[in-house]
């Protein structure tokens, strides 16, 4: 991408610092194949990007999340299949949202990495360190929103004898996996279900000692979660991550933050989920095990935050 010499790189010891966590030694390998080089911007790229923003926000087509998408995502989870069945690799599988611009934030502050990978890379780097420590004792893991499938095989590398699922409301989700299936790429089983966290459908019951988890897909449905959390509460996982946009951990007198904030309410992203998990602990209905901020994003949004809880 651009050849010009970086200014900084994100170490393992800032991202430990940062997130509060110790990296185990199985991930030293993983941060040393990673490049997490990158430029900072000079004042001048820093205005332009900020005028950037500020027109994407007051923009009437930004498109609002919610249940006219499904097409979409039929649509590009389509055009991951076709990529697929021509070229069965994980590649493939990468949605092609990720590395859209160049620019990334990091830490509250925009930056510009050498490589398009940066953003796809800390979102396997913060999947790894969470099913690391929370999947390895799991025997059934859910992936609710799951899209391609990329991240089930990620889940499925860490924990090599668990059963793998992968739900979504998109129909060339579940056609992806059952491609998937068939290939070398997996070594476990993996099926996908139809499942919308509008409508949550009872009949799929989860195995015991299950684990679920959400990455970027609670996201796209605003304040309508209850649904899909009660049925996770009927159906009692020892262990649920959501790996999400959390408004509640913005600052809305910092600038980076109140940029999220602003972008989140237009697009109908994910609201009040933190507090509704919350208000369900103070009820002793779930018990929240972790609350964790990582300081990753995009231009417009910082995500994903991530959560640790099990129904009680
Ligand atoms: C941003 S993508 C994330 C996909 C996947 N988790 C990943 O990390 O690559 C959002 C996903 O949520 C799914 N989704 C959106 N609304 C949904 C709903 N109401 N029920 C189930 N899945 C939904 C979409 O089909 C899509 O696969």
């Amino acid at each position: 991408m651009n050849q010009i010499k970086p200014s900084g790189i994100v170490t393992q010891k800032e991202i430990e610092e940062l997130w509060g966590i110790t990296l185990d030694s199985s991930m030293d390998k993983k941060m040393r194949d990673y490049d997490f080089s990158y430029q900072s911007l000079n004042e001048d790229e820093k205005e332009y990007w900020l005028q950037f923003i500020e027109r994407e926000l007051v923009n009437p087509r930004v498109v609002k999340a919610g249940e006219h998408r499904l097409d979409e995502w039929e649509g590009g989870w389509g055009e991951n299949l076709k990529a697929f069945i021509s070229n069965p690799t994980f590649q493939s599988l990468i949605p092609r949202y990720y590395g859209k611009r160049d620019i990334v934030r990091w830490n509250r502050t925009f930056i510009k990495p050498s490589q398009r990978g940066f953003e796809y890379n800390m979102h396997a780097l913060i999947q790894e360190y969470f099913f690391r420590t929370y999947l390895q004792d799991i025997d059934s893991i859910y992936e609710f929103g799951c899209g391609t499938g990329h991240n089930l095989l990620r889940a499925g590398r860490v924990n090599q004898r668990a059963l793998l699922y992968g739900l979504d409301w998109a129909e060339t989700s579940q056609r992806i996996i059952e491609t998937l299936s068939q290939s070398s790429l997996v070594n476990s089983e993996i099926k996908g279900f139809k499942f919308d966290f509008f409508k949550p459908d009872y009949l799929i019951k989860l195995n015991e000692n299950s684990g679920v988890y959400t990455s970027g897909a609670l996201e796209q449905v605003h304040d309508q979660y209850e649904a899909f959390i009660e049925y996770l509460i009927k159906n009692k996982p020892s262990l649920c991550i959501n790996m999400e946009i959390m408004r509640e951990l913005m600052d809305q007198d910092n600038e980076m933050d109140a940029i999220v904030l602003r972008y989140a309410e237009k697009r109908n992203y994910l609201k009040g989920f933190l507090t509704y998990l919350k208000k369900l602990e103070s009820k002793n209905i779930i018990k929240i095990h972790l609350i964790k901020r990582l300081y990753v994003g995009t231009l417009f949004i910082e995500s994903p935050s991530c959560v640790v809880w099990s129904p009680l």
